[in-house]
């Protein structure tokens, strides 16, 4: 038998604390499968206190990286040893790879799965076309920003329920960012190609987004990322009155693909049979 460490299955995981809500292994376990690649995907919940030792242990366990999940995201971007422009700006790690010689490199694959999912729903979206208006200011509105940005969106409206992380939020990504009073985000609607909603509303147990969508042009994109319900009321009113609308799943399962690309080493592609499996 070969000592050769090429021949090993291949190992990641999710890190997170609580990690019993995870989707991620369910895709990842879905994409080995299809691959018929010898490897496992592995939910790790880790406490607080051990987080920073669990991540510097990573390599000497095998693993060829992690994704990185709630309430881990920050800290791992502090406890890395090579950051990605992206996910400095982002503000947050999403997923670690373990390097060869054993040092960690953060990435944020959001931005990523955020744009892939309105371009893979959308084809003729196009960043330069119009303004856009985003929802929220908390860490997955930040990822949304930064796609928007480099996507080449002329104008992000931001309105956020408390006015400090929408003010921090416009003032760290600067440029094309502008902040909306959060009374006032139905009328921001006006003119925008885009609205996005990266608040919690609209969430299973949770009260639903009020905005008015009067002002709303019919050729507007509406998108959720709250994928539990798939069919938000949102993207329900938003369909009723003739806008296209994109569900958050697609930016879940898109984030995934660079992730497991890295750890596992082959291209894999989001399908409606993946979506599937996910959702049962
Ligand atoms: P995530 O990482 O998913 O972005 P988060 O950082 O906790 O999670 O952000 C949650 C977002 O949902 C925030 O924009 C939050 O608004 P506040 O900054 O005012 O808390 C928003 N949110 C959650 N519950 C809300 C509610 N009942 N009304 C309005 N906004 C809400």
């Amino acid at each position: 038998m070969t000592e050769n460490a090429f021949e090993k299955p291949k190992v990641a995981g999710v890190i997170g604390y609580p990690i019993g809500h995870s989707k991620s292994p369910k895709i990842h376990s879905y994409w080995l499968k299809e691959k018929g690649i010898d490897g496992y995907y592995i939910p790790l919940p880790v406490e607080p206190k051990d987080f920073d030792s669990a991540l510097r242990s990573l390599p000497k366990l095998g693993f060829s990286g992690v994704n990185v999940t709630v309430p881990y995201k920050i800290s791992a971007l502090k406890n890395v040893d090579y950051v990605t422009q992206e996910a400095k700006r982002i503000g947050a790690v999403n997923t670690v790879v373990v390097q060869k010689d054993g040092a960690l490199s953060g990435y944020n694959t959001d931005a990523y799965g955020f744009i892939e999912n309105i371009r893979n729903s959308c084809p003729d979206f196009e960043g330069a076309k119009g303004p856009a208006l985003v929802i929220g200011a908390g860490g997955a509105a930040r990822a949304v920003c930064v796609a928007l940005q480099d996507a080449g969106v002329p104008e992000i409206r931001v309105t956020n329920r408390t006015p400090e992380k929408a003010k921090e939020l416009v003032s760290d990504l600067r440029g094309t960012l502008t902040r909306t009073p959060w009374e006032e985000r139905s009328e921001a609607v006006d003119g925008v190609q885009l609205v996005v909603n990266a608040t919690s509303l609209g969430m299973q147990g949770q009260p639903s987004l009020e905005i008015e969508f009067n002002a709303l042009s019919p050729k507007a994109i509406v998108t959720d990322l709250v994928y539990a319900p798939l069919k938000t009321d949102l993207l329900r009113r938003a369909a009723v009155r003739g806008n296209r609308t994109v569900d958050g799943l697609g930016m879940l399962l898109h984030q995934a693909r660079p992730a497991f690309e890295a750890f596992y080493g082959e291209k894999v592609s989001v399908t409606g049979e993946l979506r599937t499996t996910v959702l049962g």
